[in-house]
């Protein structure tokens, strides 16, 4: 039995559990055996055996990072500088990367991962989904699966993220749903699809979402990210488990994400399911498109992700914080709404809001996302007395403890 922890003192406990009414002040958390064994008032807290003062700090859950790209090599920086100077983002830039996780070897790409998750947690996230998708060779794809599967909660298969520069489409296309799949699929637990103009078409994704549906394997999608296009309407269609980027959206595409959620509680996160829309505020910044439209998804009833989408591309940061802040300040968020789609909305869109979960290693998990009796123990403490300050204070290094599974990570 691992020692059990109280922490108290706690300012303003945001726990996303509609038990205990979402914001609790003067409160207290107890943990043990790596899930919250409890959860009240700092009054009438039990005994434990290691004890941390919160000082009136607020805590939270762990931030739940449902998107990013973190199994790469090399730089982009003047393709970053380049776009400050008035160019568009184009998807082709993936091609750079490409080239240098093939030219890496794995201690260099694990190493690479090591240090992004270690700042990562630094900054509060506690749960990590990252994709492949700069191999596009079946052996690059499988490393980078396993690579990633050492060190994060979920792996997702984006082999449809480009067509790579040496390769003939339609041959690729029967790569990444025929070969490429079945030898990367042990290894991640979800299948993505890059639907974009200069990516893959419509009849091309469909092919990636129904090949993945066939081995069994859950989908989401990049959609809507440059341009309209039938990004969502697909991911609806299909039934995958997020759509993410969503900068560009018809009020039929609102329609059709809301409709997914209509047997849905969402007080309770609990009933059926339908496409979350994640959101990637810090890359719409770095790519300088519009930002998406995550007030109206909210109105319109649609469950709302926020994630960092690191990668040296479109995003270079892991910093939810910071992208909490963009969707409370330019997205028209409350805070409230905000660190909810960051935590639990993550959760949901990874499948990870109810317990039983599978890690990459096979290993049944707790669900996250949440601070209430029995879910993971992941938690941060910040330096300020409620939430509000991650936008009220924007930029600001807040986050001064956190724990994963009941363990100090930072
Ligand atoms: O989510 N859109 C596709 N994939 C990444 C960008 C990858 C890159 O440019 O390296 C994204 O923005």
């Amino acid at each position: 039995m691992s020692q059990s922890l109280l922490i108290d003192h706690i300012g303003e406990l945001t726990t996303n559990d509609a038990e205990t009414g979402g914001r609790l002040t003067d409160a207290a958390v107890v943990v043990a055996d790596g899930v919250i064994a409890w959860v009240g008032p700092a009054g009438s807290a039990p005994a434990a055996d290691e004890r941390v003062d919160a000082a009136g700090g607020a805590v939270l859950p762990g931030w739940v990072d449902s998107h990013t790209h973190l199994v790469f090599a090399g730089d982009r920086t003047a393709e970053f500088e380049a776009r400050m100077a008035g160019e568009a983002y184009a998807a082709g830039g993936i091609n750079v990367t490409v080239a240098a996780t093939r030219a890496a070897s794995d201690a260099e790409l694990a190493a690479n991962l090591a240090g992004l998750v270690a700042e990562a947690r630094r900054g509060g996230t506690t749960t990590l989904e990252t994709k492949t998708g700069y191999g596009l060779t079946v052996a690059d794809e499988v490393r980078s699966a396993q690579i990633a599967g050492e060190q994060v909660d979920a792996v997702t298969f984006l082999g449809a993220h480009l067509v790579p520069a040496d390769a003939d489409p339609d041959a690729y296309l029967d790569l990444v749903t025929g070969q490429m799949l079945e030898e990367v699929a042990p290894h991640v637990s979800a299948v993505d699809v890059f639907c974009e103009e200069g990516a893959f078409d419509r009849a091309a994704s469909e092919r990636v979402l129904a090949a993945a549906r066939a081995r069994g394997l859950a989908t989401r999608m990049h959609g809507n990210q440059l341009g309209h296009g039938p990004g969502v309407e697909l991911a609806v269609a299909h039934g995958s488990l997020s759509v993410d980027h969503v900068g560009f959206l018809s009020d039929a595409d609102v329609a059709a994400l809301a409709g997914s959620w209509s047997g849905w509680d969402r007080a309770a996160a609990s009933g059926a399911r339908g496409t979350v829309a994640t959101v990637l505020p810090a890359c719409d910044l770095s790519t300088r498109v519009p930002l998406a439209p995550a007030r109206r998804l909210l109105d319109a009833g649609v469950e709302v992700a926020i994630a960092s989408n690191c990668n040296p591309g479109t995003s270079y940061t892991s910093s939810m914080a910071f992208c909490v802040a963009t969707a409370v300040l330019q997205m028209r968020l409350t805070v409230p709404e905000a660190v909810r789609a960051a935590t639990l909305g993550g959760a949901i869109a990874l499948g990870m809001h109810e317990d039983g979960w599978l890690d990459p290693r096979g290993v049944a998990q707790p669900r996250v996302g949440v601070i209430a009796p029995g879910a993971r123990a992941d938690l941060q403490l910040l330096d300020a007395p409620a939430a509000t300050h991650l936008a009220y204070r924007p930029g600001m290094p807040l986050t001064s403890a956190v724990w994963r599974a009941g363990e100090r990570v930072a």
